[in-house]
């Protein structure tokens, strides 16, 4: 079994809180990608991306870069981690890589309970259809990168980090 576990899929998924969950239970650490570069800069996201969308990417690149010698961790990515190629190269290499998946519907009710904070991208007039868009471009990226594909709707953290360790065996 590869190294690590990443979650990967677009935001409102769960990521975090299924990742969290996920680690405690198969006793591993748990990383968010996210977080890491909130930490390191010192400012929400939101306000790492006025500075343009490219710094925020930059900085994503870097942290992938930085895990590359991680064990036993899951690892839980931001949703436009698929867009490059070699994040996606990286991860690859050290993690069994998930796919979670939620219908637009979930995904607006998950965005606007957590708040602004975190997904500028989708801090439009009509969010709804900025998540069409946005899915309608990157479902073809997160389908080629899923080992596995977990979809999360009417499901607790607790069913689906089950599932999750059933598909792996552990
Ligand atoms: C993004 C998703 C966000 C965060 C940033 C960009 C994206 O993470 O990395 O706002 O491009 O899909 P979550 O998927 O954890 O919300």
């Amino acid at each position: 079994m590869k190294e690590n576990i990443a979650l990967i899929g677009f935001m409102g998924t769960g990521k975090t809180s299924i990742g969290r969950r996920l680690a405690d239970k198969m006793t591993r650490y748990f990383i968010d990608v996210d977080d890491l570069i909130e930490k390191q800069i010192g400012k929400p996201i939101s306000k790492i991306f006025k500075e343009g969308e490219l710094k925020f990417r930059t900085l994503e690149r870097e942290k992938i870069k930085s895990l590359r010698n991680k064990k036993n961790c899951v690892i839980s990515c931001g949703g436009g981690i698929i867009l490059d190629k070699e994040n996606m190269e990286i991860l690859q290499q050290i993690s069994i890589i998930i796919l979670l998946e939620a219908s637009k519907e979930t995904i607006l009710k998950h965005t606007i309970s957590d708040g602004k904070e975190k997904r500028p991208l989708l801090n439009k007039e009509d969010p709804l259809n900025e998540i069409e868009n946005m899915l309608r471009i990157r479902k073809s990226l997160y389908d080629k990168f899923a080992s596995f594909r977990i979809i999360i709707d009417h499901k607790s953290i607790d069913e689906i980090v089950n599932e999750i360790i059933g598909i792996l065996g552990n």
